[in-house]
Order: structure tokens, then sequence, then C-alpha cells
């Protein structure tokens, strides 16, 4: 049984990760996490620890801790989902970011220079490759031109692996898609944050006009993805990740909202009446789209299209009060009025 060291594995996409290896019953899997915020022991709760999980709380950034990890444990291989991942959190105060994003990832890179693993897998993101409106849609080679703290963060890891790679031989492979959604997303992230708000009666806020365009991919494909490169990319490339579906976020508002009306059977036009465009987010993106052609010629395709993958995931957050209640609490009220009260939070009603 193969060992993989997973850090991040509490978050969003990392904690769907581990259940995809857990249900696979093929490997055992350490879960590295720190905890921050956006870290949470119920995204797993349902994976025991035993001979195939052990859950171990620390920061990527500990070198001895990592140096004592990579010795118990002798992993296969690393996937490193662990980041500060949200674009208006690195706005609002960038060196979290810088620190985990880059020191940690230096510091995961070291400590395979002195124990070896076969692969280490960088979760990285499209918005490295920057606004694409008006553009092609990136390939894996095109240029990278991040906008936010949060991509700079990310482009710099990218280029610190290959870096790795060339230089040490170090064995990086790198996957870069598209805007994650699904079950157990941080409500801080569009898709969730309207769906807790429209849940709670709160406004349904977008940004400026509305119409900058994402890619959305259902969390479970993304994972699906990441499996396939852990098991057979090509050590030194990089892999795009997305649908190719372009919608913009007004779109996606609506489609929310509907979903809501139908599921809790209320008026759409009630749900409607919350939607309130604020103040743009700076240097916002207006569009990203990429080439995924690469990682299709492996074979792997999105499953789960736009319209069932929202129905899955406001079921979810239906049939989770608790979790969102849970994780609302606290710090995130005083990061909500950071953003859209004093930062960003000037109504103007279209
Ligand atoms: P998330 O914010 O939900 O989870 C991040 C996890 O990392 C949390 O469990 C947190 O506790 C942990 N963490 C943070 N700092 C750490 C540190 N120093 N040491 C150990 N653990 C730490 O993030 P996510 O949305 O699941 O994203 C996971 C990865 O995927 C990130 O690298 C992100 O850049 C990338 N990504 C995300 C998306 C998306 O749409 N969410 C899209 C493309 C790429
Ligand atoms: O593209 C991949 C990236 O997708 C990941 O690397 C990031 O980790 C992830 O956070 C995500 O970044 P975005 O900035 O695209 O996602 P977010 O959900 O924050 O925003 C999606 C779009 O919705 C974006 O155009 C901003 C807009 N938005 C967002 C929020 C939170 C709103 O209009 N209103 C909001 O309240």
């Amino acid at each position: 049984m193969k060992t993989v060291l997973v850090t991040g594995g509490c978050g969003f996409i990392g904690s769907n990760f581990v259940r995809l290896l857990h249900q696979r019953g093929e490997h055992r899997v350490i879960n590295l996490d720190k905890l921050t915020y956006a870290g949470n022991l119920e995204n797993l709760s349902e994976v025991e620890e035993g001979k195939r999980y052990r859950f171990v709380k620390g920061d990527i950034g500990e070198q001895a801790l990592l140096d004592r990890l990579l010795n118990e444990e002798k992993p296969w291989a690393i996937v490193n989902f662990a980041a500060e991942s949200h674009v208006d959190r690195s706005i609002l105060d960038a060196s979290p970011f810088l620190q985990t994003n880059i020191a940690g990832v230096q510091t995961l890179l070291e400590a395979i220079r002195k124990q070896p693993v076969e692969r280490f897998l960088q979760i990285s993101t499209d918005e490295v490759y920057g606004d694409k409106e008006g553009k092609e849609p990136s390939s894996e080679d095109s240029l990278l031109c991040p906008s936010s703290p949060y991509a700079a963060t990310k482009a710099a890891a990218d280029l610190l692996c290959l870096s790795y790679r060339r230089t040490y031989g170090t064995p990086v492979v790198i996957t870069r898609s598209s805007n994650n959604y699904g079950p157990y997303q941080f409500p801080e992230k569009l898709i969730p944050l309207l769906i807790c708000n429209a849940l709670n009666e709160l406004e349904l806020p977008v940004y400026g006009d509305g119409r900058q365009i994402r890619d959305w991919l259902y969390v479970e494909d993304n994972c699906r993805a990441i499996l396939a490169v852990l098991e057979r990319g090509e050590i030194g490339s990089i892999y795009n990740i997305g649908t190719g579906e372009e919608r913009n976020n007004m779109a996606v508002v609506h489609a929310v909202c509907a979903a809501i009306a139908e599921r809790r059977g209320v008026e759409l036009v009630k749900l409607q009446q919350h939607i309130r465009s604020v103040i743009d987010r700076p240097g916002h993106d207006r569009r990203y789209a990429i080439n995924t052609s690469k990682i299709r010629a492996d074979g792997w395709q999105p499953r789960v299209d736009f319209a069932v993958g929202l129905k899955r995931t406001v079921d979810w957050y239906i049939e989770h009060l608790d979790w969102i209640s849970h994780v609302t609490s606290g710090e995130y009220r005083k990061y909500y009025d950071a953003v859209y009260r004093e930062t960003w939070g000037k109504e103007q009603r279209v």
C-alpha cells in the first residue's frame, strides 16, 4: 500500500481528495494541516484514523516537523493543497499568502531534497495566467501574468517547483485548475457564499457589473483529474484542468437562486430581490479561460455538468446547516464586514 502525504487535507478540495483516496482503498493517507480558518476536522469526520489514515496538525513551513514526518512515514508521494486560497483575503493582507504559498512550498521542496519522494504534486490554479479577456485560452506554456497577491504567490510557487526540478531533479508535477465548487467549500467563495446567504435571506453580493467570466468545475471532477496526474502525469509537466464552459457571475447568481427556490419551494423572485451590485474587487480579472487538451488526451473529462453539480451542492449545504453555522461564527463575521461593509461595502443598487 503506497503512502501519500496530503497537505491541506482539511480544506475544501483537499478533503474531497482525501475522501476519494480513502474510498479507493489503495493508499495510506497522511493529512498534514495547520487548521487555519479554512481547515476543518468536520470535513473528514467519516474518515477514521487507523492503518489507512493519519491526521497530523502542523504547518508546511515547519522544517523539523516535515523532516520527522518524512522519516517516519516514507511517503511515495506528496500532494500539496495547503495554501491561503482566497483572492479577497490576499487583498486585505498578503502576508500569510507569502508565508504559506511561497515559503511553505520551498520548505516542502527542501524536505524532499533530504528525503526524496517519487512525486511532488503541486496544486496550482488557472489564476496564474491572469486576465484572459479578449485573449486565447491559456495552455500550459502560456505566460504567467498574475493579477492578485494570491495569484502572484501561486505563480511564484510554480516557478520554485520547476526550478527545483531543473536544479535538483525534484520530481514535481503541477495541476492548474479552474474555479471549483461543491460540498465543503468555505462560504467566502462565490457559490457557497451565495447559497449560505440565500438560505438566511441575506444580500447576494455581485462585484461590479457581474459580467466576469469563470469556468466552474465540480470538485469531484477535479479530484479525479488530480489522481490521474498523481498516478500517470509526466514528471516536470503542468496540467490545466477545467470544463471549457464559460459562465458569467450574474448567470451563476440566478442559477443558485433557481436551484434554492426549487429545492425549498419558495418563490424565485423573493430570492432574486436580495441580489445587490457592490463595489468591485480591486484588480478583478474579467475572464479566466484555459485549454485543457493535454489532460483530456490522457482520458480525463468532466462528468458532472453545472446544473447537476449545482443541485448537488445546494442539497449538501441544506443538509449541513450545522456545518454552515460552525464555520460562519467568530472570525467569519469580521472578514465579511471588512470586505462587504468597510472596504467595498458601499451598496450600489442597479
Ligand atoms: P481551502 O482554503 O479550502 O483549504 C486550504 C487548506 O490548507 C486548509 O485546510 C488550511 O487549514 C490548510 N493550510 C493553510 N495553510 C497551511 C499551512 N501553512 N500548513 C498546513 N496547512 C495549511 O483551499 P481550497 O479551495 O481547497 O484550495 C486548495 C488548493 O487548490 C490551494 O492550493 C488553491 O490555491 C488551489 N486551487 C483552488 C481552487 C478553488 O476553486 N478553490 C481552484 C484552483 C486551485
Ligand atoms: O480560478 C481558480 C481560482 O478560483 C482559485 O485559484 C482560487 O483559490 C479560488 O478562490 C477562485 O478564485 P476566484 O476569485 O475566481 O473565486 P471567487 O469565488 O472568490 O469569485 C468568483 C467570481 O465571483 C469572481 O469574479 C469574483 C466574484 N464574486 C465573488 C464573491 C466572493 C462576486 O461577485 N461576489 C462575491 O461576493
